[in-house]
Protein backbone atom coordinates (compact mmCIF):
# COMPACT_ATOMS: atom_id res chain seq x y z
CA UNK A 1 0.00 0.00 0.00
CA UNK A 2 1.20 3.70 -0.91
CA UNK A 3 1.72 5.76 2.08
CA UNK A 4 -0.11 9.31 2.08
CA UNK A 5 1.54 11.95 4.02
CA UNK A 6 -0.13 14.77 5.16
CA UNK A 7 1.39 17.59 6.35
CA UNK A 8 -0.03 19.49 10.04
CA UNK A 9 0.67 22.42 10.95
CA UNK A 10 1.86 22.41 14.19
CA UNK A 11 -0.28 23.89 17.53
CA UNK A 12 -4.41 24.02 17.29
CA UNK A 13 -5.28 23.20 14.20
CA UNK A 14 -3.58 20.18 14.00
CA UNK A 15 -5.50 18.86 16.80
CA UNK A 16 -8.69 19.44 15.26
CA UNK A 17 -7.41 17.87 11.94
CA UNK A 18 -6.46 14.75 14.09
CA UNK A 19 -10.42 15.05 15.88
CA UNK A 20 -11.79 15.09 11.90
CA UNK A 21 -9.63 12.18 10.63
CA UNK A 22 -10.50 10.29 13.61
CA UNK A 23 -14.03 10.86 13.74
CA UNK A 24 -13.98 9.88 9.66
CA UNK A 25 -12.56 6.13 10.51
CA UNK A 26 -8.93 6.89 10.23
CA UNK A 27 -6.96 5.80 13.29
CA UNK A 28 -4.74 8.69 14.21
CA UNK A 29 -3.24 7.65 17.81
CA UNK A 30 0.56 7.37 16.44
CA UNK A 31 0.02 11.43 15.56
CA UNK A 32 -0.97 12.26 19.11
CA UNK A 33 2.00 10.90 20.73
CA UNK A 34 3.67 13.78 22.35
CA UNK A 35 7.20 13.96 21.81
CA UNK A 36 9.93 15.97 19.39
CA UNK A 37 9.76 13.93 16.93
CA UNK A 38 8.28 15.74 13.73
CA UNK A 39 7.02 12.35 11.69
CA UNK A 40 4.50 10.06 13.05
CA UNK A 41 3.33 7.32 11.42
CA UNK A 42 0.76 4.35 11.20
CA UNK A 43 2.10 1.40 9.02
CA UNK A 44 -1.39 -0.31 9.35
CA UNK A 45 -3.23 2.84 8.29
CA UNK A 46 -0.44 3.43 5.93
CA UNK A 47 -0.45 7.55 7.16
CA UNK A 48 2.45 9.69 7.72
CA UNK A 49 2.02 12.62 9.52
CA UNK A 50 4.67 15.58 9.46
CA UNK A 51 4.95 18.19 11.65
CA UNK A 52 5.56 21.47 9.49
CA UNK A 53 5.13 25.21 10.76
CA UNK A 54 2.04 26.55 9.55
CA UNK A 55 3.06 28.77 6.65
CA UNK A 56 5.59 26.13 5.38
CA UNK A 57 2.65 23.49 5.05
CA UNK A 58 1.95 24.41 1.44
CA UNK A 59 5.56 24.19 0.52
CA UNK A 60 5.71 20.95 1.59
CA UNK A 61 2.10 19.93 -0.37
CA UNK A 62 3.68 21.79 -3.71
CA UNK A 63 6.98 19.97 -4.28
CA UNK A 64 5.37 16.73 -3.00
CA UNK A 65 7.19 16.04 0.30
CA UNK A 66 3.45 15.80 1.17
CA UNK A 67 0.55 14.32 -0.49
CA UNK A 68 -1.93 16.70 1.40
CA UNK A 69 -1.77 19.42 3.86
CA UNK A 70 -4.38 21.39 6.59
CA UNK A 71 -3.72 24.97 6.34
CA UNK A 72 -5.28 28.15 6.89
CA UNK A 73 -6.91 30.10 3.87
CA UNK A 74 -4.30 33.08 5.27
CA UNK A 75 -1.84 31.41 4.68
CA UNK A 76 -2.66 29.78 1.12
CA UNK A 77 -3.57 33.16 -0.09
CA UNK A 78 -0.02 34.78 1.19
CA UNK A 79 2.02 31.73 -0.14
CA UNK A 80 0.27 31.55 -3.50
CA UNK A 81 0.67 28.46 -4.06
CA UNK A 82 -0.72 25.63 -7.28
CA UNK A 83 -2.43 23.57 -5.24
CA UNK A 84 -5.65 21.76 -5.00
CA UNK A 85 -7.78 23.27 -2.51
CA UNK A 86 -10.30 20.40 -1.85
CA UNK A 87 -12.44 21.33 1.19
CA UNK A 88 -13.33 23.22 3.81
CA UNK A 89 -12.76 21.94 7.27
CA UNK A 90 -14.92 24.66 9.12
CA UNK A 91 -12.61 25.25 12.08
CA UNK A 92 -9.62 28.13 12.76
CA UNK A 93 -12.17 30.33 11.38
CA UNK A 94 -10.75 34.51 11.59
CA UNK A 95 -10.40 37.01 9.23
CA UNK A 96 -8.17 39.04 7.58
CA UNK A 97 -8.52 42.19 8.43
CA UNK A 98 -6.73 45.99 7.87
CA UNK A 99 -6.56 47.30 11.27
CA UNK A 100 -5.99 51.12 12.79
CA UNK A 101 -6.93 53.45 15.57
CA UNK A 102 -11.09 53.90 14.73
CA UNK A 103 -10.57 56.95 13.94
CA UNK A 104 -9.53 56.19 10.82
CA UNK A 105 -12.96 54.15 9.96
CA UNK A 106 -14.51 55.48 6.57
CA UNK A 107 -11.02 57.61 5.88
CA UNK A 108 -8.76 55.11 4.82
CA UNK A 109 -8.52 56.32 1.52
CA UNK A 110 -7.69 60.10 3.08
CA UNK A 111 -4.12 58.89 3.63
CA UNK A 112 -1.66 58.56 0.81
CA UNK A 113 1.46 56.26 0.70
CA UNK A 114 0.36 54.62 3.81
CA UNK A 115 2.70 52.44 5.99
CA UNK A 116 1.11 48.95 6.63
CA UNK A 117 2.54 46.45 9.08
CA UNK A 118 1.88 42.81 8.51
CA UNK A 119 2.71 39.41 8.42
CA UNK A 120 1.19 39.02 5.16
CA UNK A 121 2.87 41.22 2.90
CA UNK A 122 1.87 39.47 -0.22
CA UNK A 123 -2.22 39.65 0.74
CA UNK A 124 -1.76 43.16 1.63
CA UNK A 125 0.34 44.42 -1.71
CA UNK A 126 -2.58 43.09 -3.88
CA UNK A 127 -5.55 44.19 -1.13
CA UNK A 128 -4.00 47.80 -1.47
CA UNK A 129 -2.65 48.01 -4.88
CA UNK A 130 -4.74 46.14 -7.03
CA UNK A 131 -7.98 45.99 -5.02
CA UNK A 132 -8.06 49.69 -3.69
CA UNK A 133 -5.60 50.85 -6.10
CA UNK A 134 -3.45 52.48 -3.68
CA UNK A 135 -0.04 52.46 -3.51
CA UNK A 136 1.46 51.70 0.06
CA UNK A 137 5.07 50.40 2.23
CA UNK A 138 4.34 47.23 3.03
CA UNK A 139 6.41 46.24 6.61
CA UNK A 140 6.68 42.64 7.12
CA UNK A 141 6.61 41.82 10.51
CA UNK A 142 6.95 38.31 12.80
CA UNK A 143 4.07 38.61 14.97
CA UNK A 144 2.84 41.29 18.01
CA UNK A 145 1.77 43.55 14.91
CA UNK A 146 -0.84 45.42 17.06
CA UNK A 147 2.34 47.25 18.29
CA UNK A 148 3.00 49.07 14.31
CA UNK A 149 0.06 51.60 14.93
CA UNK A 150 0.44 52.27 18.95
CA UNK A 151 4.32 53.07 18.03
CA UNK A 152 3.93 54.93 14.79
CA UNK A 153 5.54 52.41 12.73
CA UNK A 154 2.66 52.22 10.49
CA UNK A 155 -0.48 53.89 10.07
CA UNK A 156 -2.87 50.49 9.64
CA UNK A 157 -1.58 46.79 9.74
CA UNK A 158 -3.34 43.25 7.84
CA UNK A 159 -3.51 40.86 10.11
CA UNK A 160 -6.11 37.94 10.90
CA UNK A 161 -8.65 38.70 13.94
CA UNK A 162 -10.16 35.89 15.66
CA UNK A 163 -12.06 36.97 18.53
CA UNK A 164 -11.23 40.80 18.41
CA UNK A 165 -9.89 40.99 21.66
CA UNK A 166 -5.59 41.51 21.00
CA UNK A 167 -7.60 44.82 18.88
CA UNK A 168 -10.03 45.96 21.72
CA UNK A 169 -7.50 45.41 24.51
CA UNK A 170 -4.87 48.01 22.45
CA UNK A 171 -7.22 50.61 21.25
CA UNK A 172 -7.62 49.62 18.00
CA UNK A 173 -10.68 48.33 15.16
CA UNK A 174 -11.32 46.43 12.19
CA UNK A 175 -11.23 49.15 9.57
CA UNK A 176 -12.05 46.27 6.58
CA UNK A 177 -12.60 42.98 5.86
CA UNK A 178 -10.61 40.97 3.54
CA UNK A 179 -11.10 37.79 3.46
CA UNK A 180 -12.70 34.82 5.62
CA UNK A 181 -10.52 32.71 6.92
CA UNK A 182 -10.47 28.99 7.72
CA UNK A 183 -8.53 25.36 7.85
CA UNK A 184 -8.51 24.06 4.03
CA UNK A 185 -7.77 20.58 3.35
CA UNK A 186 -5.00 21.01 0.20
CA UNK A 187 -3.45 17.86 -2.00
CA UNK A 188 -0.64 18.30 -4.28
CA UNK A 189 -1.50 18.05 -7.99
CA UNK A 190 0.61 14.76 -9.11
CA UNK A 191 -0.92 13.05 -5.68
CA UNK A 192 -3.93 13.51 -6.70
CA UNK A 193 -3.64 11.63 -10.04
CA UNK A 194 -1.34 9.08 -8.57
CA UNK A 195 -2.54 8.01 -5.40
CA UNK A 196 -6.25 8.80 -6.45
CA UNK A 197 -8.19 6.59 -5.11
CA UNK A 198 -6.79 6.89 -1.39
CA UNK A 199 -6.96 10.69 -1.41
CA UNK A 200 -10.53 10.52 -2.88
CA UNK A 201 -11.83 7.98 -0.07
CA UNK A 202 -10.20 10.52 2.26
CA UNK A 203 -11.39 13.32 1.18
CA UNK A 204 -14.72 11.89 0.53
CA UNK A 205 -14.78 10.43 4.26
CA UNK A 206 -14.05 13.84 5.76
CA UNK A 207 -17.15 15.29 3.88
CA UNK A 208 -19.14 13.15 5.26
CA UNK A 209 -17.80 14.23 8.56
CA UNK A 210 -18.67 17.54 7.83
CA UNK A 211 -21.71 17.19 6.44
CA UNK A 212 -22.74 15.70 9.41
CA UNK A 213 -21.82 18.19 11.62
CA UNK A 214 -23.45 20.53 9.63
CA UNK A 215 -26.27 18.97 10.57
CA UNK A 216 -26.20 18.87 14.17
CA UNK A 217 -25.36 22.29 14.72
CA UNK A 218 -22.34 23.90 13.13
CA UNK A 219 -18.71 23.72 13.54
CA UNK A 220 -16.24 23.85 15.71
CA UNK A 221 -14.61 27.28 15.46
C1 LIG B 1 -2.85 36.37 16.12
C2 LIG B 1 -3.08 37.62 15.29
C3 LIG B 1 -3.61 38.61 16.31
C4 LIG B 1 -4.38 37.71 17.27
C5 LIG B 1 -5.84 37.77 16.94
O1 LIG B 1 -1.62 36.47 16.73
O2 LIG B 1 -1.88 38.05 14.65
O3 LIG B 1 -2.56 39.25 16.97
O4 LIG B 1 -3.92 36.37 17.07
O5 LIG B 1 -6.61 37.01 17.84
P1 LIG B 1 -7.83 37.66 18.67
O6 LIG B 1 -8.67 38.44 17.69
O7 LIG B 1 -8.56 36.46 19.21
O8 LIG B 1 -7.25 38.50 19.74
P2 LIG B 1 -0.89 35.22 17.37
O9 LIG B 1 -1.57 34.82 18.64
O10 LIG B 1 -0.74 34.16 16.36
O11 LIG B 1 0.52 35.80 17.80
P3 LIG B 1 1.54 36.77 17.04
O12 LIG B 1 1.00 38.16 17.21
O13 LIG B 1 2.82 36.58 17.75
O14 LIG B 1 1.60 36.36 15.60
Amino acid sequence: MDWITIALPKGRLADQTLDLLEASGYDCAAARESSRRLILEDPAAGLRFILAKPADVPTYVDYGAADLGVVGKDTLLEEGRRLYEVLDLGFGKCRLCVCGVPSLKDRLHTLPNKRVATKYPAVARRYFETVRRESVEIIKLNGSVELAPLTGLAEVIVDIVESGRTLRENGLDVLETIADVSARMVVNRVSMKMKSSRIHEMIEAVRVTLEARKGQGGTES
